[in-house]
């Protein structure tokens, strides 16, 4: 039985009963819908977003799939972009709060009809410039989005380490999850927003046509050298570092920040919840490359190398 289409609206009830099915990731169904995989409550939210929501030039939002780098990308760009109001470390709202609830998802904190813990954001009276997360893929963000000057920050990650990552997300969620099971579906595209090649093709292509626009970031290339790519943020959203703030440690203040290391530790990522069946502490696992060495075969290895190589090749993202 499908409990969350249950839930949502007839109207939208009859469009998901006309959507291609696959049962899935975290004991739910999947419906294929506007070319990518989610469930029904997701579609109902989707949907809503899409044709209400209005962006301002001023806004930014972060882009992404479950499990690439998207709590750190949050944290980095939320202690970018309003340096200048916390100057002091002491009071900065990083320390005492999650950077989804700095940061809200449109799809799970934003346009929800269901009963959720998540306080409700108030669009018309948010602090500018406003910032927004999502894992919906490109094509399907709202036409606002697409046609004003707002910016995206879109970070990738290694489909290995970010399968591993969600599967053990997912299986907190639910236990008993077979990795099997879950890499198959995994491999064939189904999972939240997959397939994960049109997913990040399509952030990509967008980037590459309009540089000022997106900007296509790897979790990868952050954990190499975070220092370049918070000097790269800041100037992609228009406020570079001064001389004096690099010279003052700034940047060492914010990478520090938000490192792995010291949001793990926090009491506002180690207890609670967002929404109802997510708890904080489960967005801080590993934070490490190569993980996936502890739940692969070799032959899962070989199925996932091709399916990159045979997506993405070519395309500029490599891992
Ligand atoms: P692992 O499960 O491999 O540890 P998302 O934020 O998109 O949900 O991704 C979660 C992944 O990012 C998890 O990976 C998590 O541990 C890692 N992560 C969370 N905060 C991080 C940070 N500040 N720096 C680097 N990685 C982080």
């Amino acid at each position: 039985k499908d409990e969350q289409l249950e839930a949502v609206g007839e109207e939208c009830k009859n469009l998901i009963l006309s959507l291609p099915k696959e049962y899935g990731f975290g004991n739910q169904y999947y419906y294929f819908f506007q070319g990518f995989w989610t469930t029904p409550s997701q579609i109902q939210s989707i949907i809503s977003f899409q044709n209400d929501f209005q962006a301002k030039d001023s806004d930014v939002v972060i882009a992404s799939m479950p499990k690439s780098g998207t709590t750190w990308l949050k944290a980095l760009t939320f202690a970018i972009i309003n340096r200048h109001h916390f100057s002091s470390l002491e009071n900065h709202p990083l320390l005492k709060t999650n950077p989804h609830e700095l940061i809200p998802f449109f799809e799970f904190h934003i346009y929800v009809d269901t009963v959720c813990q998540f306080p409700k954001v108030d669009l018309l009276n948010m602090i500018e410039p406003r910032l927004f997360g999502t894992h919906i893929p490109f094509t399907s963000l709202a036409k606002s989005i697409k046609e004003s000057n707002c910016k995206i920050i879109y970070i990738c990650r290694n489909p290995f380490d970010t399968f591993v990552s969600y599967w053990n997300f997912m299986n907190k969620i639910e236990l008993n999850q077979s990795l099997e099971d879950d890499f198959e579906r995994y491999c064939k595209g189904i999972c939240h927003v997959g397939p994960f090649w049109d997913h990040m093709l399509g952030y990509l292509k967008e980037s590459i046509a309009r540089p000022n626009k997106i900007l296509f970031l790897q979790y990868e290339d952050l954990k190499e050298d975070i220092n370049f790519h918070v000097k790269r943020i800041a100037e992609f959203l228009g406020c570079p570092f001064t001389q004096e703030e690099e010279s003052n440690g700034v940047i060492e203040n914010i990478i520090n920040l938000c490192s792995f290391e010291t949001l793990k530790e926090l009491d506002a990522n180690k207890s609670g919840g967002l929404g109802w069946i997510i708890e904080k502490k489960y967005y801080f696992r590993k934070a490490e490359i190569g993980d996936w060495i502890n739940y692969l075969s070799p032959s899962m290895v070989e199925k996932l190398s091709k399916i990159i190589e045979e997506k993405l090749s070519g395309s500029g993202i490599s891992f």
